[in-house]
């Protein structure tokens, strides 16, 4: 049997969204055009407001493009796709419920036994380093803490893939990089497939292997780049890696010019 190239786990297909908002109409995203492999951890980077949130959006079936196909897995997305896991930048932790009790609500959607969920947090707990804080309230915990307890509810749906956005923005550098570690681990580890959402090009750099550069709105693919680094890759030391010193500064390069077009367009 020949074998036959597989379809991209997630194609944008011609991809356009436009909004009617108040009698105007918002053009988002034109012409998209991206396939994603499974198990690829890519990253979309492109000025505020080019549409990185709804390609996520359309991803998770939550909306639907006016134009073109988002596809997955083989299959037009026509409805919430129960495949993904969406973790917006902010956390919703239930307030009223212990950071065991959160991680565990996936488990409790779906009715599993007791014994198994019980079992499920604890590793769940363990797997982003927040073992002993089980009885903690959300108000009881730092921000990256949170943000650890939200990655962890998302990892109980176990989803295919992860679609993140800005995930990471509120916290302080030393935690960031923590947190990228952590994320970049686990995906590996659990092989899953991630969009990650960005405005800090060096975070791009750092994680992907490869990332997508979008025009200012309406959001068109202005550049695809391979990631130089090998994908196992101490997240530690890069900052005297060459390779992502090259990456991080060539798209410095790409977006420099759309922030300065953008003042100009304010004038
Ligand atoms: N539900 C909606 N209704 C109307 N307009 C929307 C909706 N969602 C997004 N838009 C518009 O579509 C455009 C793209 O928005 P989107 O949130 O996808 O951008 P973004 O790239 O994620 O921006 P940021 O980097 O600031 O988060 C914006 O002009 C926004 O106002
Ligand atoms: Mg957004």
């Amino acid at each position: 049997m020949t074998a036959r190239p597989a379809e991209p786990l997630i194609g944008f297909r011609g991809v356009g969204k436009t909004f009617q908002v108040e009698g105007r109409t918002v053009e988002a995203v034109r012409e998209v055009e991206l396939e994603v492999r499974r198990g690829e951890f890519i990253t979309l980077v492109g000025p505020s407001g080019c549409g990185k949130s709804t390609l996520l959006n359309m991803t998770a079936g939550l909306f639907s493009p006016s134009v073109g196909e988002v596809r997955y897995s083989g299959r037009p997305v026509t409805g919430i796709n129960q495949a993904t896991g969406y973790m917006t930048q902010n956390d919703h932790l239930l307030p009223w419920r212990t950071v065991a009790a959160n991680i565990q609500v996936p488990l409790e959607i779906r009715g599993r036994p007791r014994s198994e969920m019980r079992d499920k947090v604890a590793e769940l707990m363990e797997l982003v380093g927040l073992a002993g804080f089980e009885r903690s309230y959300p108000a009881q915990l730092s921000g990256g803490m949170r943000k650890r307890v939200a990655l962890a509810r998302l990892l109980a749906y176990d989803p295919e893939t992860l679609l993140l956005d800005e995930p990471f923005a509120a916290l302080d550098a030393q935690l960031r990089v923590n947190m990228q570690v952590e994320l970049l681990r686990l995906s590996r580890q659990l092989g899953k497939t991630v969009l990650f959402v960005t405005h800090d090009l060096d975070e791009a750099a750092a994680l992907c292997d490869r990332c997508v550069v979008f025009s200012p709105r309406p959001g068109m693919v202005r550049r695809v780049l391979d990631s130089p680094l090998p994908r196992e890759r101490d997240l530690l030391r890069l900052r005297r890696d060459p390779r992502w010193q090259e990456m991080a500064a060539e798209l410095w390069d790409l977006i420099t010019p759309m922030l300065a077009s953008r003042e100009e367009r304010a004038e």
